[in-house]
């Protein structure tokens, strides 16, 4: 590639220079806990180590080769059964889900697959890191939105970040194609109420905008909260993707294995950059625990 080629792309990212970079280079060198890009530093379940080593060692051969593109029918099959219950409607196994290389591969999917250039996409500061350089892969336009505190100088809990909805609408046009929200959110923590979400989803309907939805921390609310899924608040399935971390869920971080659940319509574009780029997850990891082996 010309050096004119590569550069181009490395300053529309800024790679190296963004704030998880910078604190993640100040936490090992000041031994603190990063708090952003984290990861468990004790060992995950038991049940789950040995869940991968019967695979390992099974007689079934055809664990160690490649598997189904989009997921391995036990895996896709398990989510289902799975997820199904907590979006009140029964998920297709092999028509509604992408198992893909983590969450971020989810994300990656997602938004190369359906963000055409010159699309707007709403992101919400603060955001993870991947979501504005993918955007811009996808020759996208990131529109940012930042979370705010309602009294300045009294934030007692992650709950006191909250999106301006006026100034929420104000980012919403002809061109906006998706917005991208995370809840539970890194790096805040704040977990978004349903009326919260209410909002994102009618702005949403009333200019036909799609929703990616980072939900990695699905399974970490504090006490009392609740996760809300915004693909089951009302006609909102058919316009969102809802992203998983098996990383995240099980901490197995170095695992790398996550999903996208959503509607035919919408998962099939991320399916074609899934095909595209990695083809298909570690067959290994993605069978074992969900069966006999
Ligand atoms: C909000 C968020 N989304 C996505 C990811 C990536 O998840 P995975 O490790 O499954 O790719 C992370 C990882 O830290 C995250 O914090």
């Amino acid at each position: 590639m010309s050096s004119k080629l590569v550069s181009a792309h490395r300053t529309e990212l800024h790679s190296a220079n963004n704030v998880w970079a910078e604190f993640g280079k100040l936490a090992a060198e000041h031994e603190a806990i990063n708090l952003g890009l984290g990861f468990p530093d004790f060992s995950p379940p038991e049940y789950v180590k040995q869940a991968l080593c019967d695979a390992t060692m099974s007689s079934n051969v055809l664990l160690n080769q490649y598997t189904r593109s989009f997921g391995h029918p036990r895996l896709v099959q398990a989510i289902s059964k799975m997820f199904s219950p907590l979006h009140g409607r029964t998920i297709d196994p092999m028509n509604e889900i992408i198992v893909t290389v983590g969450a971020y591969g989810a994300l990656y999917c997602t938004i190369m697959g359906l963000i055409n250039p010159g699309d707007e996409v709403v992101i919400i500061e603060p955001f993870f890191n991947c979501y504005e350089p993918m955007v811009r892969l996808a020759e996208g336009v990131p529109v940012f939105i930042p979370l705010r505190a309602e009294k300045a100088t009294l934030v007692s809990s992650s709950a006191d970040w909250k999106l301006d909805p006026e100034e929420l609408a104000s980012k919403f046009n002809i061109k906006t194609k998706a917005i991208i929200i995370n809840t539970p959110h890194n790096p805040t923590g704040k977990v978004f109420s349903r009326a919260e979400l209410e909002v994102i989803a009618d702005l949403c309907k009333q200019h036909d905008v799609m929703v990616i939805s980072d939900e990695v921390y699905e399974w970490i609310t504090f006490q009392g909260e609740e996760h809300v899924r915004i693909a089951t608040l009302p006609d909102m399935w058919e316009r969102t993707i809802s992203i998983s971390s098996a990383g995240k869920t099980f901490s197995v971080t170095g695992w790398k294995l996550g999903w996208c659940i959503g509607p035919p319509h919408l998962i099939e574009g991320a399916q074609r950059i899934h095909q595209n780029c990695n083809y298909t997850c570690p067959t290994l990891l993605q069978v074992c625990g969900t069966s006999d082996i």
